[in-house]
């Protein structure tokens, strides 16, 4: 079973996703764990150029590295792991490509969608959690964890942001059976719990 977890930065995503793998292997299951962009050695070096890099990337060229990435990430990592059985989790997936380049850069959304569809080569998630934080709620947060040390996604003007978590809110609506919206808001048990009973349904 392969589930995404999907939301603007600081929405609390890599919270929730080491409480969903500590409570499913509790329970026995195996689980992989990954993040976009990176996982392997190609996709790691691609996220050190997409977030730290000084080297000008544009919307298109961004597009196509979050999919290199993704695409070495799922042969290395998630296919196999998917076939021996076990369940992945990976922190972001295509969505956020729609989110952040499609919506927030405003690249046609067509476009992006095919470029993704090419990169993972029909492997889709079964089930995708979208932690759903307001942009203004989510900024604060970032700007408290990263204490000013913005990358260069960070980096970008808050209305760039509001589009994104529009971007978002537009999947879930367009998306609704693999889509579940969670309340970002809750207290972090509580998020964790809605987490799981939709996790548990699934599975
Ligand atoms: P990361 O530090 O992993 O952020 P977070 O903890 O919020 O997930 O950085 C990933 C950044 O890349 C984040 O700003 C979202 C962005 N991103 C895209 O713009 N497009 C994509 O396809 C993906 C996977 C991420």
């Amino acid at each position: 079973m392969f589930i995404t977890f999907e939301g603007v930065d600081g929405s609390g995503k890599t919270t929730q996703i080491q409480l969903l793998q500590e409570a499913l292997e509790a329970d026995g299951y195996t689980v992989v764990r990954v993040r976009e962009p990176g996982g392997t050695q190609l996709s790691e070096t691609i996220r050190t150029l997409l977030l730290s890099s000084d080297v000008g990337i544009n919307s298109v060229a961004e597009t196509l590295l979050f999919n290199a990435a993704r695409a070495q990430l799922i042969t290395e990592v998630i296919k196999p792991a998917l076939q021996e059985g076990h369940i992945v989790i990976s922190d972001r997936f295509y969505d956020s490509t729609i989110a952040y380049q499609a919506f927030g850069r405003g690249l046609a959304e067509s476009g992006v969608a095919e470029v993704n569809s090419f990169a993972v080569q029909n492997c889709h998630p079964d089930l995708t959690l979208f932690i759903d934080v307001p942009p203004e709620a989510a900024r604060l947060r970032a700007e408290q964890r990263n204490q000013g040390n913005k990358d260069r996604m960070e980096r970008n003007h808050n209305s760039f942001f509001d589009n994104v978590y529009a971007g978002f809110k537009q999947l879930a609506q367009q998306h609704p059976t693999r889509i579940h919206e969670i309340d970002g808001l809750g207290t972090k048990n509580e998020i964790h719990s809605s987490v799981l009973k939709i996790v548990k349904s699934v599975l």
